[in-house]
């Protein structure tokens, strides 16, 4: 059967979208990053897609006006390369309607923190300043409330110390062998509905 085509929508760094890439080029996943999605352009994460031979759209949103239109475009090229899951890996904008009746239960994220405590852009830097000491990673499928959706896998861990920096990497070390699992998890899923 053919393997599963992927989407990562991301605006930054992009270790998870390596993470990904390289567990489908090595065979963990049966499934291939078939395109990038960057609202950034120069973002890092451009320069690991173009490393994986994996095509990109990259472009500023209000360079087309809109969000909306944006993502217009975006659902074109999606469909244009066959896209069944799209992951979004660090992508700092909320989805409009647009993607989201485009790919219902076919959008997931990945989220640094154990939903549904510390929801939004900084939830590393919130749970570290609340003081927590089980601290964790969340892979959620995407609906209109922000890292609201159904939740898909999560992994935790004890960590005591008072290094952010330290933290962050410890979060990110868990990150992506659980983005790859729950990737797997969808798949599974989405073959057990057929
Ligand atoms: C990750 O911490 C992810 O959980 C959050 O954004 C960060 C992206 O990191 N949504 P990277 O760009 O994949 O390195």
């Amino acid at each position: 059967m053919a393997r599963h085509k992927i989407a990562v929508f991301a605006s930054g760094n992009g270790s998870n979208f390596e993470a990904i890439a390289q567990a489908c080029a090595d065979g963990r996943l049966d499934a291939e990053v078939v395109l990038l999605v960057c609202d950034k352009p120069g973002a890092h994460v451009c320069d690991r897609a173009a490393r994986f031979g994996v095509d990109i759209f990259v472009a500023r949103p209000k360079d087309f006006g809109s969000k909306e239109a944006f993502e217009a475009e975006a659902v074109k090229r999606l469909r244009e390369h066959g896209v069944e899951l799209v992951c979004l890996a660090g992508y700092m904008r909320i989805l409009t309607d647009v993607m989201l009746t485009a790919f219902p239960n076919r959008i997931i994220n990945i989220h640094p923190a154990l939903l549904p405590a510390f929801k939004g852009a900084h939830g590393i830097r919130d749970a570290f300043e609340y003081g927590v000491k089980v601290y964790g990673v969340t892979v959620h499928y995407v609906n209109s409330e922000l890292d609201g959706g159904r939740i898909i896998a999560q992994r935790a861990f004890e960590y005591y110390g008072r290094d952010i920096d330290e933290l962050e990497t410890k979060i990110h070390a868990v990150e992506h062998p659980l983005y790859v699992d729950a990737i797997r998890m969808v798949f599974d899923s989405m073959q057990a509905a057929r």
